[in-house]
């Protein structure tokens, strides 16, 4: 469920209508509903009521913004993070540090000496060696690393190979079979609080069951680390829910999804973590754009908006659909391709869809634009760098400028020699 519906016609986020937003602030823009963000944080929560202790992390990277991430923290929502620049992040959005949970394959040296600094909640470990860095640089200051280690439970997902994360042969986790004997070197150290396992195995699940397949898996090995004498108080169970992307979807519910999880972790007696990141954001936004023109094409014609790859990554990179609407569509259908300005045949919508018949200079959005929309958006083609803004009922902010084409150029320089 989400809050861009239309009224009278023209399509609003919560009470605002978006052609204001489009005049106002113009286009390619994303829009978000605060209101929709509230309800999927309580919706997800609500799901794991049967969890007696829980913490619920949200996965940053699928919406950095930091008005995005207040009103998650207003929801009691951490963070997980990836990078130190996520962890200034929550930290600015005024999440506790810790409530925050970095995870990540490629946490350098300063990175963990930072997050060690900052005081955060928990560190996922990727490797053993990462363990014995943090352990170090923990002793130094003093300190035991709260920690647990990621595992690779060697399931597979059964979603798109880009975002799957829980096979052997991908980079992530630890190898299950591994983990006793990892466990019981690293649990020695002094500078690491060694305290559970953590688990993720990939993203846009539509199928729970190779989700409590790794869980079960986990569950076995918790049983396996306490008989060897270890204590095990936390099990970070990972993100991945999937979302509805286009009619028909049916991903499970956070209500599904949390019933299982209490079922194979009732007798666990541990606190569980969840990082969830689309299923809060996704359907939380849209991009909106406008038309350009509308080319004729040899099958098809090329509805060429003004937003691209750079804004939307995600169908030039998984072949992802996202609906596409027109903010004040005139009931008439047609077939076309939907493509971006960018000079890349990648850049590229949607091919041969029926849409909403569209003219040049007509408003339309992409919808489930929240996550992993924005924060994967680049400057392609010196353009400008999508702004954001968010509703809240009848208000609503610009909540990151668009950075044009000259404050790219400031921040480059020409060197002396060549005539800078
Ligand atoms: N935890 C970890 C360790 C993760 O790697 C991820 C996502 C999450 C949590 C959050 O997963 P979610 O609940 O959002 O599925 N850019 C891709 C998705 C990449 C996901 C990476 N990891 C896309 O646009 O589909």
């Amino acid at each position: 469920m989400n809050h861009f519906d239309y009224r009278d016609g023209v399509m609003h986020a919560e009470d605002v209508a978006l052609p204001t937003v489009a005049r106002e602030v113009g286009t390619p823009v994303y829009v978000y509903s605060a209101a929709t963000l509230r309800r999927h944080a309580r919706v997800f929560r609500e799901g794991l009521a049967g969890v007696p202790r829980k913490h619920l992390a949200y996965a940053i990277k699928a919406n950095p913004n930091l008005a995005v991430l207040r009103v998650l923290a207003d929801e009691g929502y951490g963070a997980d993070v990836v990078s130190v620049g996520e962890m200034k992040r929550a930290l600015a959005a005024g999440m506790a540090p810790a409530d925050i949970v970095f995870s990540g394959v490629g946490k350098t040296r300063a990175e963990l000496a930072a997050a060690l600094d900052a005081g955060i909640g928990q560190f996922n470990l990727e490797l053993e060696e990462e363990g014995v860095v943090l352990a170090a640089l923990a002793a130094e200051r003093g300190l035991a690393a709260p920690a647990t280690l990621r595992v690779n439970p060697d399931v597979d997902a059964g979603t798109h190979a880009k975002i799957s994360t829980g096979r052997r042969e991908n980079k992530f986790g630890v190898p299950i079979d591994q983990a006793p004997a990892m466990f019981d070197r690293l649990a020695a150290l002094r500078g690491l609080n060694l305290r559970g396992i953590a688990v993720h195995i990939g993203s846009q699940l539509f199928d729970l069951a190779p989700l409590e397949a790794a869980y079960v898996r986990i569950g076995e090995l918790v049983g396996e680390l306490r008989a060897a004498g270890h204590h095990i108080t936390h099990v970070d169970l990972g993100g991945g829910l999937g979302v509805p992307y286009k009619a028909g979807d049916a991903p499970p519910s956070p209500a599904d999804y949390g019933a299982m999880v209490a079922r194979v972790t009732a007798d666990w007696d541990a606190e569980l973590m969840f990082e969830p990141g689309r299923v809060i954001a996704g359907n939380a936004g849209v991009l909106m754009t406008e038309v350009v023109w509308v080319k004729p094409g040899v099958v098809h014609p090329y509805v060429i908006v003004d937003a691209a790859m750079n804004d939307l990554a995600r169908p030039a990179l998984y072949d992802a659909w996202h609906d596409f609407a027109a903010v004040e569509p005139s009931g008439e259908r047609m077939t076309a391709n939907v493509a971006g300005p960018v000079c890349e045949s990648g850049d590229t919508f949607a091919m041969g869809r029926d849409i909403d018949r569209v003219e040049s200079g007509d408003l339309a959005v992409f919808r489930t634009a929240g996550a992993y929309g924005a924060t994967m958006a680049s400057t392609y083609n010196s353009r400008p760098l999508v702004p954001e803004v968010l509703v809240d009922g009848n208000r609503y902010a610009v909540v990151a400028d668009r950075v044009a084409a000259e404050a790219l150029i400031a921040a480059e320089r020409v060197p002396e020699w060549l005539g800078g």
